[in-house]
């Protein structure tokens, strides 16, 4: 039986750590891609700049851009003709790149309201047929309990570090009858199966929202370790396929900045397939 994913991971070689903390790299293990080959002209949201006024979280440049290359062009394969579930869906931004990537419907789902106002109006913006999105307002553990939505693709980006509640995410993701999952999020730097816990405050645009077990204006969020992202997903019949290729992303893109979570391990972006 070939090797797992995670144990190729725990026994790669990389290259010789810089000074400082030698977990100081990108996750996942050193490129393979031809030296230059990941180096960004134009970035995605060059082409549909809105998204850089409609969101207060992380709209930078580089961070956007590289993102993009990231969940998207590492994952082509996953959008042409699909039906797309986008939890946290914020302003449109990911929604619009599936759509663009040929994705043949989307629904985001979106707690704050004002957030999905926005996103309908970049897609119309950007005169996207109003037949293939669908933004729902409400908390994604409530609306995905209603359980009719169907998909062929859920993307969870930028939303598992602000909850603790992972295994009823996985659960509801598998009841979508998603085949495949990409996961951009946080992770904890140890080799354990484990979910580093927090405190979230609700007033920050890009945080959690208050729900019937928080209290006050406090969350409980958890960062899985990539063990334990590879573990919600393998219990919930998803297996970790890869990670997408950070460390030639940067090597390649050497001026990128607001990135620094990627380039020490703190975070990464997964590709899950159901099993
Ligand atoms: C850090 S932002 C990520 C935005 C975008 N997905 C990205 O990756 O760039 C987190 C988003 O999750 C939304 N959110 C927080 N709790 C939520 C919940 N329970 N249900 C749906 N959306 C939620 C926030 O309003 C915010 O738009």
């Amino acid at each position: 039986m070939p090797p797992s994913l995670l144990s190729r991971l725990r026994s790669r070689t990389t290259t010789p750590a810089p000074a400082g903390d030698p977990r100081d790299r990108p996750a996942g293990p050193p490129s393979t891609a031809a030296p230059g080959s990941l180096a960004i002209d134009a970035g995605f949201f060059e082409r549909f700049p809105e998204f850089y006024e409609t969101s207060e979280t992380s709209s930078f440049g580089w961070r956007l851009n590289l993102r993009h290359e990231a969940i998207f062009a590492a994952n082509a394969d996953l959008f042409r003709g699909a039906r797309v579930l986008d939890i946290a869906s914020h302003d449109g931004r990911w929604s619009m790149a599936a759509l663009e990537a040929g994705a043949a419907s989307v629904v985001g789902v979106e707690a704050r309201p004002e957030l999905v106002d926005n996103a309908t109006a970049n897609l119309r913006k950007y005169a996207v047929d109003e037949s293939r999105f669908r933004f729902v307002a409400g908390d994604v553990f409530e609306v995905l309990a209603r359980g009719d939505i169907e998909v062929d693709l859920v993307l969870c980006l930028g939303f598992l570090y602000h909850t603790q509640r992972h295994n009823e995410l996985f659960t509801r993701i598998r009841q979508t009858g998603a085949r495949h999952l990409v996961v951009d999020t946080e992770i904890h730097r140890s080799p354990e199966a484990v979910v580093r816990f927090a405190e979230e405050h609700v007033e920050r645009q890009g945080n959690a929202v208050a729900d019937a077990f928080s209290y006050g204006d406090t969350v409980l969020t958890g960062r899985p370790t990539l063990s334990a992202l590879e573990l919600l997903g393998r219990t919930q019949g998803f297996e970790l396929e890869g990670l997408s290729d950070w460390d030639g992303l940067l090597r390649d893109n050497p001026d990128a900045d607001q990135v620094r979570d990627y380039r020490i391990g703190r975070r990464t972006t997964a590709r899950f397939r159901r099993s």
